[in-house]
């Protein structure tokens, strides 16, 4: 038996005033796209924004329904957005923010498994990595410059090819 060890890497930032300004833009767009969430249950309202390669952002936000499982993350809201109207375009960057009212909104956001995994075929489909910024209304902000340090040991699509 071997112990092996995985490590990741990600940025820390105390707070936005050090951000590089590209990160800041659509941090903000993120933390606005947020205002507009549809989240009457969770009332855990999440805002996405995408840089694309060609300049594009793209913002979206969570969507709730009644049935709970019906509603979407607001990162998969923006990916499949994205996919399904700007074919082939790289992302380049997504960032992503949050608001509560209930938990404070003075942290980094970190997305659910099922956001990461999605990310994570965009990263592999477009085979260049897509960078991540977390940060809440305030407060710290956390970056990774792959999806790969959200999601060790992804399943992806090579294992279904022989
Ligand atoms: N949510 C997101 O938008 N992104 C995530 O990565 C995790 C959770 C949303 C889903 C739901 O509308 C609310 O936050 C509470 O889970």
């Amino acid at each position: 038996m071997q112990k092996k060890e995985i490590t990741i890497t990600i940025l820390e930032f105390e707070n936005d005033t050090q951000l590089p300004t590209g990160d800041l833009n659509i941090l903000k767009e993120a933390q606005q796209a947020g205002e507009f969430a549809y989240a009457p249950y969770s009332e855990f309202y999440v805002g996405a924004a995408l840089r694309l390669a060609n300049g594009k952002i793209i913002r979206a936000n969570n969507q709730e329904n009644v049935a709970y499982p019906s509603g979407l993350c607001a990162e998969r809201v923006a990916v499949f957005f994205a996919s399904a109207n700007h074919p082939g375009e790289t992302i380049e960057s997504i960032a992503v923010s949050c608001s509560s009212e209930k938990t404070g909104s003075d942290k980094p956001f970190s997305p659910c498994g099922a956001c990461r995994q999605v990310l994570a075929e965009y990263e592999q489909k477009q085979n260049a990595p897509i960078r991540i910024i977390l940060g809440g209304k305030s407060g710290k902000i956390l970056i990774s410059e792959s999806v790969k340090n959200l999601l060790p040991l992804v399943f992806e699509a090579d294992e279904l090819k022989k």
